[in-house]
């Protein structure tokens, strides 16, 4: 299960003394933020209406009624509050009142591969019951968090709750921002930590050719200590990457391939392996499975796609460019969900004459050191 946030349309022309003020967007903002803060929900999105530049139909009626508004560029600017928000998360413009009505938006969403999706912002009886619907037709689950959505009056929000009620509770539910908090919480409580261990260059390149760029004996040593007694995580790929394609020892190792059919599993108690077919499969064992943590040990393709559920990322920073690499990591010091929160001293490693790195320009000591990244945005699985 994953939540994703949807903010809707938290502009200035809805607050106080704005031209289309809502009972209480200001509570809404407050709501929304708290809820952001708590890191309750998986990932959000911000959508902004803006006025059709291009009106079709109806819309052009609508361009000459709201002329004045539409005039003005600081109603379709967001509420102070929610600005900052803004920055770290995506935002989506659009010109209709459904966000599911907007490709990017419903391609975002899809992409996310949430399957439930919050509702709050304004205008209830306008564009969060459109985007409810959109999202109820595409299959998603609806939570309509009560206090964090306005509308114009009580009894449009009333209305609007009404009209919902014929989809709970199947498709649709109602909570406030609290009782979701809570109840994410417990959800959240059951699930292991999500570390991602790698060494990558100064490019971060992970790997050329299916094997590691270098081998640095206290990185080797590093990953050892750090993951001993845990579960790994990885690719198939990776997997074969190890001597003998064999798993590594004093771990549980999960290996990911779709080879397998969906809701399949396999097991080896011998050798402690569970293969699985697809992230889903594997979120759902890790929750079952008891562990307070579990390390994300590659490839590339499994970084990428485990990374919205790590909370942290160690680091082995290799200040070295290795020519031909073909695997990479996400470049966290590009990536404003992530900052750089501790790193070692600088270490030298001089490669042996023999079986050194796979590039000969590395045959000069390669300087590294152990770098920790922490997620900023309190927002992962
Ligand atoms: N520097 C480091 O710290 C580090 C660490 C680990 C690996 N590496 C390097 O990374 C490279 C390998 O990375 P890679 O990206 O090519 O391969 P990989 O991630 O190890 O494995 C890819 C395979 O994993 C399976 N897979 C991936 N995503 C999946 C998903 N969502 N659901 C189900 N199965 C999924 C697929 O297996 P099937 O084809 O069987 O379906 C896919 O072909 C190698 O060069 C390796 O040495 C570097």
């Amino acid at each position: 299960m994953k939540d994703l946030l949807m903010v809707i349309d938290m502009q200035k022309a809805y607050l106080k003394g704005a031209p289309w003020e809502c009972l209480d967007t200001e509570g809404a903002a407050a709501n929304i933020a708290r809820l952001i803060d708590s890191g309750a929900a998986d990932g959000a999105v911000f959508t902004r209406y803006e006025y059709p530049k291009a009106p079709v139909g109806v819309w052009k009626a609508y361009n000459e009624l709201y002329a004045d508004i539409n005039a003005d560029p600081v109603n379709e600017e967001f509420v102070d509050e929610l600005l900052p928000y803004t920055e770290r998360f995506p935002v989506y413009v659009k010109d209709v009142y459904g966000s599911f009505s907007d490709p990017a938006i419903r391609a975002a969403v899809r992409e996310s591969g949430a399957d439930t999706l919050v509702v709050c912002g304004v205008v209830a009886e306008c564009c969060v019951i459109s985007t409810v619907c959109g999202a109820v037709d595409e299959g998603l689950k609806v939570i309509y968090l009560t206090d964090a959505v306005s509308g114009f009056t009580p009894e449009k929000m009333a209305g609007v709750l009404a009209v919902l009620s014929g989809w709970m509770p199947l498709h649709v539910e109602t909570m406030t921002t609290e009782e979701y908090i809570a109840s994410r919480a417990e959800r959240k409580e059951k699930r292991p930590v999500m570390i991602s261990i790698a060494a990558a260059d100064r490019n971060w390149a992970i790997g050329k050719d299916g094997d590691l760029l270098v081998s640095i004996p206290e990185d080797m040593k590093f990953f050892r200590e750090t993951t001993k007694g845990h579960t790994v995580v990885m690719g198939r790929k990776t997997l074969e990457s190890f001597p003998g394609g064999r798993p590594l020892k004093g771990r549980v190792n999960v290996v990911l391939s779709r080879q397998m059919t969906p809701g399949e599993t396999q097991v080896d108690e011998r050798t402690k392996l569970v293969v699985l077919p697809g992230i889903e499969e594997f979120l759902a064992w890790a929750e079952a499975s008891g562990q307070d943590e579990i390390y994300v040990i590659g490839g590339g393709s499994i970084y990428r796609a485990m990374l919205p559920y790590c909370s942290k990322a160690l680091i082995t920073f290799i200040r070295h460019g290795f020519e031909g690499a073909d695997t990479h990591y996400p470049n966290l010091d590009e990536d404003p969900d992530w900052s750089l929160a501790e790193e070692s001293e600088s270490f030298f490693w001089a490669p042996p004459a023999e079986g050194g790195p796979a590039d000969e320009a590395a045959a000069e000591p390669v300087e590294y050191s152990f770098r920790t990244y922490e997620r900023i945005n309190n927002i992962c699985y």
